[in-house]
């Protein structure tokens, strides 16, 4: 099986947004308690921060971590977890049915952030809470002093703001799941008055408003539509949310899925430019995916456990191979949107639905899907390029003409360096490719990364034990402009390409 790429400098997509790796952290499960906090740990810090969590956080350079939730944040009271922590109140989680204490809130996080190498992208409640609560929280993190709440966060030991810069209004107010659920002209009117105290308060934020919780809410389209109606003057993205799973157990639909992924991304931009032009307005909304993994492995277990526990061990779905390779379509289907998708955040990364597991008291280790999301965020900064891409093509249960391959290409001016990140899908035959990179003379293969596993796709790793991790023994190699690769039958691969004489 043969499948050729051309590679263009002058191919343009766009710069491509180092926000697109970010990350998710929520009050839920063992993610914050258990998972970066752990004060009795060996490895804990000062703060009761899990070293050995950041240095595999930092090992993703994740550049954005969204916080407090996901639906815990349409319950949350921002207050009840700032100042001493022993008046601190422990409350109901009623999102997920655990018990919150609060012991965790915005200025440990905040320090949790800075020491991960990490910026916040922080979620206000627009379920119970609204303006009031929203406009007082962004003026105790981002006013310098000299009023009642900033003043308040310099009390509690934090002179200087934060400035958090990306703010979410609310988390999927279309869904009956979620506390204070509302119809899209409820939310879009309160997304649209909250955004605008918020402003002003801080002029220099940026917000995302609420999209659809996934593509098949009943709501979908006209949910979009109609928020942005409302908000499109005070917003600067509109949120994209999507996991998905191998019910079926049917592997080549369950890799097909980035189509449907790249689908919904294409008619989010389309629905947002509708509003655009009903507006004549020359503002463009921008796309922030700010939840997106496989999530489907936890849920029968997770209807065992026990409500009103302190982090319960909720959505620990333990990724194998053939998830890793649905990770790695995923976040090469959103670098092909680089113009209009400038925000995404891998949900999430610690324990809950998460590259990064922890064990109490114990290891802390990587899931298969870490690899294609730190390949990516490490290997895919500069310029998304457009690639003319000629592959052999497949049906499966829900799709027609699925890409065997599926690629991308990053070029890094700065470093001199190209990359290219190949999925492919062929459950039986490796692919050879041949990629044309004519104008990039002068470059060499510097490593061809591979994650294959010789057909076991249900293999996962665990505390101690990664059978699935990448190796660069991959044969990439040039000759004339033309880099040639076999691509192992259902494999992730990252060519690396480097100019000649320039740094590694
Ligand atoms: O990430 C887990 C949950 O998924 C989030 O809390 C919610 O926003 C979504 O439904």
């Amino acid at each position: 099986m043969k499948a050729t790429m051309i590679v263009e400098k002058d191919f343009k997509i766009a710069e491509i947004d180092k926000r697109v790796y970010g990350s998710f952290i929520e009050h839920l499960g063992r993610a914050v308690y258990g998972g970066i906090y752990e004060p009795d740990h060996p490895e804990a810090d000062e703060h009761g921060f899990r070293r050995d969590v950041i240095d595999l956080v930092n090992e993703l350079q994740v550049p954005l971590v969204r916080y407090p939730g996901g639906n815990f944040v349409s319950g949350y009271n921002w207050e009840d977890g700032v100042g001493p922590k022993s008046e601190r109140p422990k409350k109901l989680e009623l999102a997920w049915r655990a018990l919150e204490t609060n012991e965790i809130g915005t200025n440990e996080f905040m320090e949790w952030a800075k020491r991960a190498g990490t910026d916040v992208n922080m979620a206000v409640n627009l379920g119970t809470r609204g303006i009031d609560a929203a406009r007082n929280l962004v003026e105790y993190c981002n006013h310098p002093g000299g009023s009642f709440y900033s003043d308040l966060r310099i009390s509690h030991g934090v002179k200087d703001p934060y400035n958090i810069k990306t703010w979410c209004l609310g988390n999927e107010m279309d869904g009956p799941w979620q506390i204070g659920h509302k119809t899209a002209h409820e939310y879009g009117r309160l997304a649209a008055e909250t955004a605008k105290a918020m402003k002003w308060v801080d002029p220099t934020i940026e917000l995302v408003a609420c999209g659809s919780s996934h593509r098949n809410m009943p709501t979908f389209a006209e949910w979009e539509a109609t928020v942005l109606d409302h908000t499109y003057e005070h917003v600067e993205f509109i949120s994209l949310h999507q996991y998905y799973g191998n019910r079926d157990n049917d592997l080549p639909n369950y890799l097909a899925q980035t189509m449907e992924m790249d689908d919904f991304i294409r008619s989010v931009i389309s629905i947002a430019d509708y509003i655009k032009a009903k507006k004549r307005s020359k503002k463009h909304i921008h796309l922030a995916f700010d939840e997106w993994n496989v999530w489907y492995h936890s849920n029968e277990q997770d209807k065992k456990l026990e409500p009103w526990t302190v982090a319960p061990p909720q959505l620990e779905d333990i990724y194998n191979f053939e998830d890793a390779l649905l990770v790695g379509g995923m976040l090469i289907t959103m670098l092909k949107h680089a113009d209009r998708l400038k925000i995404a955040c891998l949900a999430q990364l610690v324990n809950v639905i998460a590259p990064i597991m922890t064990e109490q008291n114990g290891s802390a280790w990587k899931q298969t899907i870490y690899y294609p999301f730190m390949h990516a965020s490490v290997y895919g900064r500069g310029i998304a390029l457009h690639p003319i891409v000629s592959s052999p093509k497949y049906d499966s249960k829900d799709f027609t003409d699925v890409p065997v391959l599926e690629s991308m290409a990053v070029y890094n001016e700065e470093q001199d360096q190209l990359t290219i990140f190949a999925l492919n899908r062929e459950v039986r035959e490796p692919l050879q490719l041949e990629c044309d990179i004519r104008n990039f003379e002068g470059y060499e293969v510097a490593e061809h990364i591979v994650l294959e596993n010789g057909g076991n796709v249900k293999q996962s790793n665990s505390a101690g034990s990664a059978p699935v991790k990448p190796h660069s023994n991959g044969d990439a190699s040039i000759d004339g402009g033309t880099v040639t690769a076999s691509l192992p039958a259902l494999s992730w691969n990252v060519i690396r390409l480097q100019k000649r004489g320039e740094r590694g």
